[in-house]
């Protein structure tokens, strides 16, 4: 009995050493591993300044760091350690303001600008210049080396059209709604803001009426003010659906003008009317452009318009709708040609409207397989919908008055214009359906 309470507690110490001692060593690993967290940690936000490329990184600054890195590892509580990790997220949050603000001020590499003097050099003013046609005219003026304002609302113009001129000492932009006025200086006025597909200028029929009649006034009171020669962007729409083939300048048109597409037409048949008025009466140097239907890079993907319709839908191997039976023709102007046309106009000394656009005129169904047969192993077949309503039969400029005023014919042929904008939305469905997984849907209601 008494041998074997002897053995009894002799187990019970030795298990009571072997517990002494287990717990000695998870002290002694906990202590090693808390100070290894913190040297990861810190190491972390080390390499992450570096990662950065923060080469300008102050040398203070780096001292410190490394000075914490080394107090860190004399450290016993962890609170200290948070405290010290909080500050340097906080100092380095703080460099990294400092870093995007230099960034921002080192010069950016421009598209090249002809230098010009003070006599050729003029300031001009672009209204809806963040818009598909505007910013290929803001482009060319400023490579001329003009000096170039944008004003645009972004209803339906993008910064992106134009980013590429932002920090340019000849360049500005001005978020403003020409709906109210506007006092700048300038020299010559383009005014293109207005939307211009019929999905985006029937969003908002009363606002499309009020950018075209009150925008032109504002617009036209702008160059009455500084005395600017002013350039209207009008309208093929004016003629409305033609009971004259081609539209010759002299044709006074056939406009519904209670029907959908009358905010846009009768707007924009306001604004000559305004243009013509403000020529009369208080003399302002008025220029009008009757642009048919233009096509290019930097259409919006989806503005319903039969271009940007047919090739995102070819791209995509989906149906190619056509509205109607497919037999209303079309002639489409490249942007580029436009700008020519819109630049000529505004140099000329003549001041009727000008028809600008392409006179080549293909049916719908025409163009369909034209752009099916552009786009590689595009797998999509044509189909017809329901006729839209008001939609034009026919339309295509008679261009005798560009020919002979402005000595202006279009340049880019249709396949070639049709290949640099396929390649451009291209570019964007990439972009778009990478970042929203979406298939871009059908957004048309006509075929303007
Ligand atoms: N593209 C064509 O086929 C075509 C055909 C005929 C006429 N036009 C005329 O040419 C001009 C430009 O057309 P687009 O195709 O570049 O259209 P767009 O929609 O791409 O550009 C119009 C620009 O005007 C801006 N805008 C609209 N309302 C505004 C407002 N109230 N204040 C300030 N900015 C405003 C938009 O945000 C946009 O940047 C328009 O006046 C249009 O009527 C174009």
């Amino acid at each position: 009995m008494l041998r074997q309470t002897l053995k009894f507690r002799k187990t019970i110490s030795f298990l009571c050493v072997l517990s002494l001692l287990i717990l000695i060593y998870l002290i002694i690993t906990k202590s090693n591993s808390e100070h290894g967290r913190t040297h990861y940690k810190i190491a972390e936000e080390k390499r992450d300044i570096t990662f950065r490329g923060f080469n300008i990184f102050p040398k203070d600054e780096y001292n410190n760091i490394n000075k914490m890195n080394l107090q860190s590892s004399n450290e016993v509580t962890s609170d200290d350690t948070k405290h010290e990790l909080a500050e340097a997220k906080n100092r380095i949050q703080e460099l990294e303001k400092k870093i995007a603000i230099l960034e921002g001020r080192m010069p950016q590499k421009y598209p090249e600008v002809k230098f010009l003097g003070y006599k050729e050099r003029r300031r001009i003013l672009v209204t809806g210049g963040a818009g598909f046609v505007g910013s290929h005219l803001v482009d060319i003026l400023m490579m001329k080396g003009h000096e170039v304002i944008v004003v645009d609302n972004f209803f339906t113009g993008r910064k992106r059209n134009v980013e590429h001129w932002f920090g340019h000492r000849n360049f500005e932009m001005i978020h403003h709604d020409i709906v109210n006025p506007l006092y700048v200086e300038a020299d010559e006025i383009y005014h293109l803001a207005s939307p211009a597909s019929p999905p985006h200028y029937m969003q908002n029929p009363v606002k499309t009426i009020k950018t075209n009649t009150l925008g032109t006034i504002n617009m036209l009171g702008l160059a009455r003010r500084v005395g600017a020669r002013i350039l209207i962007a009008s309208t093929s729409e004016v003629y409305g659906d033609p009971l004259v083939h081609p539209q010759p300048e002299s044709y006074w048109g056939h406009v519904n003008p209670i029907g959908p597409r009358a905010c846009y037409d009768e707007g924009k048949r306001v604004a000559e009317t305004l243009a013509y008025s403000y020529a009369k009466q208080e003399k302002v140097d008025v220029r009008v452009a009757r642009i048919f239907n233009t096509y290019g890079p930097r259409m919006h993907v989806s503005d319903g318009r039969v271009v940007s319709n047919f090739i995102m839908q070819a791209l995509q191997n989906l149906t190619i709708t056509v509205y109607g039976n497919g037999k209303q023709t079309r002639s489409f102007c490249y942007v580029s040609d436009l700008v020519d046309g819109l630049l000529g106009l505004m140099a000329s000394s003549y001041t009727l409207p000008v028809n600008i656009g392409n006179p080549v005129e293909h049916t719908i169904e025409e163009f369909a397989m034209i752009i099916k047969n552009l786009v590689p192993g595009c797998r999509s077949t044509v189909a017809t919908g329901a006729a839209v309503e008001d939609d034009p039969q026919r339309r295509r400029p008679d261009i005798a008055v560009a020919e002979a005023h402005l000595h202006w014919k279009p340049k880019v042929s249709l396949q070639e214009g049709l290949q640099r904008t396929i390649d451009y939305f291209k570019e964007e469905l990439s972009r778009t359906t990478l970042y929203n997984n979406q298939t871009y849907v059908d957004m048309k209601v006509n075929h303007h």
